[in-house]
């Protein structure tokens, strides 16, 4: 019986559902990533996969949670550009995102958009501008908190700019495109999985992309650079467990994560949303861990030089 414990269990794996940890509200650009590719996985490997939210201070909350949690392989975390911003923004962070953590793969790379609500004076990105350091008392920011890719898009901003500006945090860009919507807060920048609908329909005002090109999916929407503001910034997201996961078992989840980015409504639905799967070499654990890396070296001296931090 004593034999039959651990190594059968890594090789029967999965026997029970797994749980993906989302660090942001439902509804939101993460959680839409990761519920469209929890399906195919889910299939590829024989389980149900269930989500779960677990919001709070930037994503980190969440991160902290599934650092601690048993590693077996039935609690993966969904995350994104926050892993490696938060090493530098958190004083205190209460885990190392390269130490106490496997990497199962990259997932996406997302676009972000610089959007307004629909009766927000500025028209373009230049009036935006200038509009925000005219009125820089009243002008309102929506973010998901520090350690967000809205946090960080928006510290960009106004760097850019030289202008800081009134934030309000949310749990999530869900809940902060909805306030958006309803007029209660003035601008945000927010990933195209989760903007492109308002956008489309006309909920929102449109600014800019903020890569290097334009989107198919967007072709009237000018990038950061073409409407004169120097940043860009693109959200790249993966899948982790906790450090110590057996091999074999991260294994399964690499080979059921390659699976769901060929699913081809996963193919159509994210080119919908703006975004594409990342390559099926970039969906391993050698190319996430390498991309945490380097990502986190990138972000440490600018986010230093903006002077942002917290607890
Ligand atoms: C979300 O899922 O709500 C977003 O990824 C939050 C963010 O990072 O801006």
């Amino acid at each position: 019986a004593a034999l039959y414990s651990f190594s059968a269990s890594a090789q029967d794996y999965p026997t029970q559902p797994i749980t993906i940890v989302v660090p942001f509200s439902a509804g939101g650009p993460t959680d839409t990533v990761t519920r469209l590719i929890a399906e195919p996985m889910g299939k590829a490997l024989g389980q149900s996969i269930v989500i779960q939210n677990v919001t709070g201070a930037g994503g980190t909350v969440a991160a902290g949670q599934v650092a601690k949690a048993e590693a077996d392989g039935y609690t993966v975390l969904m995350h994104h550009i926050g892993m490696s911003t938060a090493p530098t923004l958190y004083k205190n962070l209460p885990y190392n995102p390269l130490e106490d953590f496997a990497t199962v793969g990259l997932v996406t790379e997302v676009p972000m958009t610089i959007i307004g609500r629909k009766d927000f004076e500025p028209n373009t990105l230049q009036e935006l501008v200038d509009y925000a350091k005219a009125n820089k008392e009243k002008v309102t920011y929506a973010n998901a908190g520090i350690g967000a890719a809205s946090h960080l898009c928006g510290m960009l901003f106004m760097e850019a700019i030289d202008t800081q500006l009134t934030t309000v945090p949310y749990q999530g860009t869900g809940p902060a495109l909805t306030d958006l919507v309803g007029g209660q807060v003035d601008f945000m920048c927010d990933q195209t999985t989760n903007t492109t609908g308002q956008i489309k329909g006309g909920q929102v005002k449109a600014y800019a992309v903020t890569t290097g090109e334009r989107l198919a999916s967007l072709p009237d929407l000018p990038t950061t650079t073409e409407a004169g503001l120097d940043m860009q910034v693109s959200v790249w997201h993966g899948l982790y467990v906790p450090a110590g996961t057996p091999d074999d078992v991260v294994q399964k989840l690499t080979a059921a994560l390659q699976t769901a980015l060929k699913d081809q409504n996963v193919i159509d639905r994210f080119a919908e949303l703006g975004t594409t799967p990342v390559a099926q070499e970039r969906a391993t654990p050698e190319a996430h861990t390498e991309t945490l890396s380097s990502q986190t070296e990138l972000w440490k001296p600018i986010i230093e030089a903006a002077g942002v931090s917290a607890n």
